[in-house]
């Protein structure tokens, strides 16, 4: 496993990192979360990352439990706010910001975390107030450092205007050989501003497996199988799809390591968070760092996908 710094942080997080959307405390039994999660040490995984909202707080609560087998050192954690918890609870006002990170704090069972994520834009509270409130639990020593999720650009420069706050070190956006769309204005701003990408969906909720074929039943037990999986699951994509196959055979590689060695091509990507249901997929995923795709491999990739990609 290589490693790389997360924004003008001093955090080295694992160029694949492990998420717990749809799976740790939900689709996977509590036994199979914690042999993922040995896995992904064991593959060098150190960057976990979770969410008060995954499960309404269950995703939190394995994952936390879990981790104690491990030392607070040896890992970097990220959790975020801003979902509905209840009827109430929501958003990123100053009282919800105290309010979520000891909630989240309380159920990861731990006095810290590294990373500390706004999901989204709150158009209903002052950014002044968010960022000020992040800043104090920054003080406080509850969170490191703070980031955002799939933040408008102009509120992304905004919150770098505000003096005597923290500035951001990360932002998670949805990133993958499909869905491009990040690429335009939102690297160049962040890079520019020392703020580091930690991508979500890097193989599409699994598209980017190549498990799903074009016209067949989702394979059982798959994620396809139990929920939607977007604008990407439909026949032409699935083509698409199919026609990667060739390309990562030429460098033996598997189809999810060259979709998350293309996430991981240059320097722009700080880590690409998988998703696993089962600890061989992490192992088979951990292969794709480290992995070099030179330019004829990229434009074989864009030529197969260039009539479904979304950029
Ligand atoms: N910030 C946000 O708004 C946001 C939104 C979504 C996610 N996230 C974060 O990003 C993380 C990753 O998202 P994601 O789960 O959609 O990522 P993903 O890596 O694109 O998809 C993960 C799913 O694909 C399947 N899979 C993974 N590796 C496989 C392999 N080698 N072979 C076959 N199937 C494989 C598994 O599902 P099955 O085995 O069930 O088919 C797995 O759960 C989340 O856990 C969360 O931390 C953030």
């Amino acid at each position: 496993m290589q490693y790389r710094q997360l924004g003008a942080s001093s955090l080295n997080v694992s160029e694949i990192s492990l998420g717990s959307w749809r799976t740790f405390g939900t689709a996977i039994e509590a036994e199979t979360a914690e042999r993922c999660l040995r896995q992904a040490f064991d593959c060098g995984i150190n960057f976990f990352d979770t969410a008060n909202m995954y499960g309404k707080g269950a995703a939190e609560q394995v994952l936390g439990r879990l981790l104690k087998a491990y030392r607070r050192d040896d890992y970097v954690l990220a959790t975020k706010l801003y979902f509905p918890m209840s009827e109430t609870d929501r958003g990123l006002s100053r009282a919800q910001v105290l309010k979520q990170i000891d909630a989240s704090l309380k159920r990861l069972g731990v006095d810290h975390v590294d990373l500390y994520q706004c999901h989204r834009h709150d158009g209903e509270t002052p950014l002044k107030e968010t960022m000020e409130a992040l800043t104090e639990i920054v003080r406080a020593g509850k969170v490191r450092y703070v980031g955002f999720s799939e933040w408008p650009a102009a509120e992304i420069k905004r919150a770098r205007a505000i003096d005597g706050v923290v500035p951001f070190v990360s932002s998670q956006p949805r990133y993958s050989m499909l869905y491009r769309k990040n690429e335009r204005r939102i690297f160049p701003l962040c890079r520019e501003q020392g703020i580091g990408q930690i991508v979500w969906s890097p193989l599409a909720q699994g598209i980017l497996t190549g498990k799903y074929k074009p016209g067949a039943a989702a394979p059982p037990g798959s994620r396809g199988e139990r929920r939607s999986l977007g604008r990407f699951f439909r026949p032409r994509v699935l083509q698409a799809v199919e026609k990667l196959h060739p390309i990562a055979r030429d460098l033996s590689l598997t189809l999810p390591q060259l979709a998350l060695a293309w996430v991981l091509r240059g320097e722009k990507i700080s880590s690409a968070i998988i998703g696993a249901t089962r600890p061989d997929q992490i192992e088979m995923n951990c292969g794709a760092s480290g992995v070099n795709l030179e330019p004829a491999v990229l434009q074989r990739i864009d030529e197969v996908l260039d009539q479904v990609m979304r950029r």
